[in-house]
């Protein structure tokens, strides 16, 4: 059997399209956006700035703050409401964004990955994740922090077991949950 490695997988994929970088529906569109002609200005607070944003009605508040707002620490997995990836908080609520459409939020509180750190301070469970080595790749970890961030708010910490089943909708791939749920318990202690 002929051995399979990154470069031959990469080559093969191209001859058959599927890592061919695809151009948007339509021009001007972004990513995971599609242009039906109505579209909406929304009014937010994004990381305690206030922005004015025109969409598509069709945009997922994920596609908004990666590909009109510029907040590309949002990480889209699954697109589909299984991974936690795009996980951020919405008037202190934690929510998956790429299970919401931008114009439902008008007026809404965001608060992203890169609106927690204050003052060039990184958040203690920023800190902390850092701390307890609590990531490998890093994909998942924006949205692991920000449901970290949300299970302290909710007071959903007495326990480990209690950690792991309030942030059990957050995959990590690398499996690097003992390390988070550390990272979240020391947080919530401190
Ligand atoms: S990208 Fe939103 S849950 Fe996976
Ligand atoms: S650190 Fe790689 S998926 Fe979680």
């Amino acid at each position: 059997m002929p051995e399979i490695n990154r470069r031959t997988f990469v080559g093969a994929s191209i001859a058959v399209g599927g890592v061919v970088a695809t151009p948007p529906l339509v021009a001007g569109c972004g990513e995971g956006e599609h242009d039906t002609g109505q579209s909406s200005t929304v009014r937010l607070r994004i990381n305690g700035e206030t922005r004015e944003i025109s969409v598509d009605n069709r945009t997922s508040l994920l596609d908004m703050l990666r590909e009109r707002a510029g907040l590309t620490g949002t990480k889209k997995g699954c697109d589909q409401g299984a991974c936690g990836a795009c996980t951020i908080l919405v008037n202190g609520s934690r929510i998956n964004s790429c299970l919401t459409l931008a114009v439902m939020h008008d007026g809404a509180e965001i608060t992203t990955i890169e609106g927690l750190a204050r003052n060039g301070r990184l958040h203690p469970l920023q800190q902390a994740f850092i701390d307890e080595d609590a990531f490998q790749c890093g994909y998942c970890t924006s949205g692991q922090i920000m449901s970290g961030v949300g299970c302290i708010i909710e007071g959903h910490t007495g326990s480990p077991a209690e950690i792991r089943e309030q942030m059990s909708g957050n995959i990590c791939r690398c499996g690097a949950y003992t390390n988070i749920v550390t990272a979240v318990a020391n947080t919530a202690r401190a």
